[in-house]
């Protein structure tokens, strides 16, 4: 079921780096405000302290030894407190919750493109969410280069970007590849978007989804 009894419906908004995930989400969050609706944007990792303290370790190219099965436990710390401080009370309460990426992401960053088994990350993220799947996941899609074109005019957290976006081409095409794997198998849940187009075109089609499933 995609609406929570209360009304709650939880959003994730997927892609690779540079695909303007979080300038979408908050698009999103203002239209639906605009109408009256109670939303929560959030970011994994991120959006709790514990979280936001995790994000400073997995992100920071200090600690550049770091190896995948440490970062699937880390993501997965950060995404459980998430879950069970934020994302499920707020859903309960009957708010739409929108996240800055979500399980999918490991999924595509880890399994894919880091080579642990996606089945695996899957079934330990759904153990560490308690089960809990997005109603409806934006993955926006735009060719590598075009992505990681955006990170460099983009002033980000890091100079000379974070752990993660400083990984080589290869990476990237691995995440975009594995994205586009996952929207191939639930595209019930996954709907695929045009990311290439300006702001307000990828808007638009995002709406379009949303306005339907309320
Ligand atoms: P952000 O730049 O979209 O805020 O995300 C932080 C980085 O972390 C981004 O490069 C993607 C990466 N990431 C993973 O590798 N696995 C995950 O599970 C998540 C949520 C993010």
């Amino acid at each position: 079921m995609v609406l929570t009894s209360a009304g709650g419906l939880f959003i994730s908004i997927e892609g690779p780096d540079g695909s303007g995930k979080t300038t979408q989400a908050r698009m999103l969050q203002e239209k639906l405000e605009k109408r009256g609706r109670r939303v929560l944007l959030t970011r994994e990792p991120g959006g709790t302290s514990i979280g936001e303290e995790v994000r400073g370790i997995l992100l920071n190219p200090l600690f550049c030894e770091m190896t995948v099965p440490c970062e699937i436990f880390l993501y997965g710390a950060a995404r459980a407190q998430l879950v069970s401080q934020v994302i499920r009370p707020s859903l309960e309460k009957g708010t739409i919750v929108i996240s800055d990426r979500f399980i999918d992401s490991s999924i595509a960053y880890q399994g894919y493109a880091g080579g642990e088994d996606p089945e695996m990350i899957h079934t330990l993220n759904l153990w560490a969410t308690a089960g809990l799947l997005p109603g409806k996941t934006f993955l926006l899609d735009l060719p590598v280069e075009k992505g990681l074109e955006r990170l460099q005019s983009k002033p980000g957290e890091y100079a000379g970007g974070d752990r993660i976006e400083r990984k080589n081409e290869h990476f990237h095409r691995r995440v975009r590849a594995g994205f586009l794997q996952l929207a191939k198998q639930d595209p019930q849940r996954i709907f695929l978007v045009n990311a290439e187009k300006p702001p307000e075109k990828v808007h638009e089609q995002i709406w379009g989804q949303v306005r339907d499933l309320l």
